[in-house]
Order: structure tokens, then C-alpha cells, then sequence
């Protein structure tokens, strides 16, 4: 029998596009499902979207995808990555504290509730810091804190911004001059990339102009990538690494994650690969 795959999107980006292309190519049946468009039944566990054997969960929107994921899940689909997967790996704190429990090596965060308490924090992580939004990509709000003065006026503005940017994310700069992003599909590290912030930029996201260069999957970024992303539940994840004195640290977790910087830096076939691991994975 034939499967059918649903391609769940709310934005269809290039990456949406070669996922759709190499479906063709393989000749598997892939449809798009526009989350936007979606009504769900939540109090059936029997109706929507039944004719699907795997959903592939692109959302962009965090919550959207989140939620539209329990319902499926709930229905009894297969979504993939699972509404555990990304519940841990969308939310700083929670990855945080995943990693944490599996001793894996990350950056020192602390967490305050409060403008005094936060200051605090930052004191006690010491300046230069890092502000991050729980919830967030694109390295959007992620704020390098050189002195008390800028602390005192971010932390104000967070406070401003609604419930969960009250929630104060603190962690030590790691003094690493460039991150690595670890493309890791099922039990595998299929491609990795150096990334360099570029020009006023202390990011290296591909977003804000991060160039790439190939990486060599070494078996330290192998080993750490699969088991940070063993710990939040598998599947298809782009774990980012940062270096620091005493070796590589997870930073984090990506769920929903883009693949046009990679394939240009390694021409990993990353659309085919993401494909066999769905097909592959129905089969266990
Ligand atoms: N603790 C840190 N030390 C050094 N650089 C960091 C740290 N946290 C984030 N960065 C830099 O900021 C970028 C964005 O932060 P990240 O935590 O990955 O958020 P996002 O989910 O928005 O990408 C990272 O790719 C990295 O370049
Ligand atoms: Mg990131």
C-alpha cells in the first residue's frame, strides 16, 4: 500500500518547496495541509486528516504547530517531530533543563521572575550575558548584555512584553567565535556547518546574515548531537554547538528546522534524507 504523507506548513518557504520536489522525484504521495485553513475536531478522537500516515509538522508559529500537534497526536497520527520533541526543544528553559538532567554540557543559565531578581542573575552569570526569549528563533531578541546599564533597560522592556517574556532566560557568553549546526535525522548526524556572525552581528544565524562553512562530523559532534537529541525525544533536529574552553556545549535544539544554508555548505541531499527517515520510520 501507498503511503501518504501530509507536509503541515503555515508559511511555504524554500525548504517547503525541495521537501515537495524530492517527494516528487521519489514518487511519494505528499500532500500540503495549510495549518491556517485547518477546523479540528477536538473532542473526536476519530475525525481529520485519518487518510495521512505520517504528518510532517513545518509550522513555523511555535505555538501553532505545538498545538496542532496534541490534537493530531491525540487522534492517534503519527507527527513527526512529536508534540514532545517540540514542546522541549521550542522552549530555552525546557532544553535547558533536558540537557541538564542528562548531564550534557551547556551553557550556565539562571532563571529569574522578577526585575531585582533578574539584575541579580545577571550579576552572579557577570557581564558580558546573554538575554534570551523562552521561545523564539531566528536568534530574534537574543540580547547581548555588556554592562547594568543595558541589563537595567532590557529587563525593563521584557517585563512589558507579556507573561513569558516575564521570565527572565540569563545565561554566560560562551566565548566561541563561531557555533556549529549538526543536521541529526533519526540516529544520524547527516551534514554539519561551521556558522560566523557577519559584520555588526555577534549571531550566526543564516537568518541574520551568518555565513557557513562545511564542518567535519567528528565523532565528539556526532556523540554529543545524537544524545542531546535522543534526550528530547528524537527525530528530525538541528542541534547547535558552541565552543567552549573545555570543549563543545549544546546550545540548543532546533525542531522546525531549515535546511537552504546547510545544503548550500554541504549538498547534503537534506529533503531526500528527511523523506526515507518518515518512510522509514512507519515501517518499525
Ligand atoms: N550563551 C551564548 N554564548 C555565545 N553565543 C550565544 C549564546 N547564546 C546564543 N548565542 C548566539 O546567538 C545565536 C542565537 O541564539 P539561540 O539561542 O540559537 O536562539 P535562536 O533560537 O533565536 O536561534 C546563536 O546562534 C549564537 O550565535
Ligand atoms: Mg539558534
Amino acid at each position: 500500500m501507498k503511503l501518504k504523507i501530509g507536509l503541515i506548513y503555515d508559511r511555504i518557504s524554500w525548504n517547503e518547496k525541495q521537501l515537495v520536489k524530492a517527494a516528487a522525484k521519489k514518487k511519494i504521495d505528499l500532500n500540503l495541509i495549510d495549518a491556517k485553513r485547518l477546523s479540528l475536531t477536538a473532542t473526536d478522537c476519530n475525525s481529520d486528516l485519518q487518510e495521512y500516515d505520517v504528518l510532517l509538522q513545518r509550522s513555523v508559529s511555535y505555538f501553532r504547530g505545538l498545538y496542532l500537534s496534541a490534537i493530531l497526536e491525540n487522534k492517534g497520527l503519527h507527527v513527526i517531530n512529536s508534540f514532545e520533541t517540540a514542546q522541549t526543544c521550542g522552549n530555552k528553559l525546557l532544553t535547558t533543563l533536558a540537557l541538564t538532567k542528562a548531564n550534557i554540557p551547556t551553557p550556565k543559565t539562571l532563571v529569574s521572575f522578577a526585575e531585582d531578581s533578574a539584575l541579580e542573575s545577571l550579576n552572579d552569570v557577570g557581564y558580558p550575558a546573554v538575554i534570551k526569549p523562552l521561545v523564539g528563533s531566528w536568534g530574534r531578541l537574543v540580547s547581548l548584555i555588556n554592562d547594568e546599564i543595558v541589563a537595567t533597560s532590557v529587563i525593563e522592556h521584557k517585563e512589558m512584553l507579556g507573561p513569558l517574556h516575564k521570565i527572565h532566560y540569563i545565561q554566560e557568553k560562551v566565548p566561541s567565535k563561531r557555533d556549529i549546526r549538526a543536521f541529526v535525522i533519526g540516529d544520524d548526524v547527516v551534514a554539519a556547518m561551521y556558522r560566523k556572525a557577519n559584520g555588526g552581528d555577534w549571531r550566526t544565524n543564516i537568518a541574520r546574515g551568518g555565513t557557513a562553512k562545511i564542518c567535519e562530523i567528528t565523532p565528539e559532534i556526532k556523540e554529543l548531537s545524537l544524545k542531546a537529541a535522543k534526550v528530547v525525544g528524537g527525530g528530525i533536529l538541528g542541534v547547535d554547538l558552541l565552543e567552549d574552553k573545555e570543549g563543545l556545549v549544546v546550545n540548543e535544539i532546533n525542531h522546525t528546522v531549515e535546511f537552504k544554508g546547510l545544503m548550500e555548505t554541504t549538498f547534503v541531499e537534506i529533503p531526500e534524507l528527511i523523506l526515507d527517515y518518515v518512510i522509514e520510520h512507519l515501517k518499525d
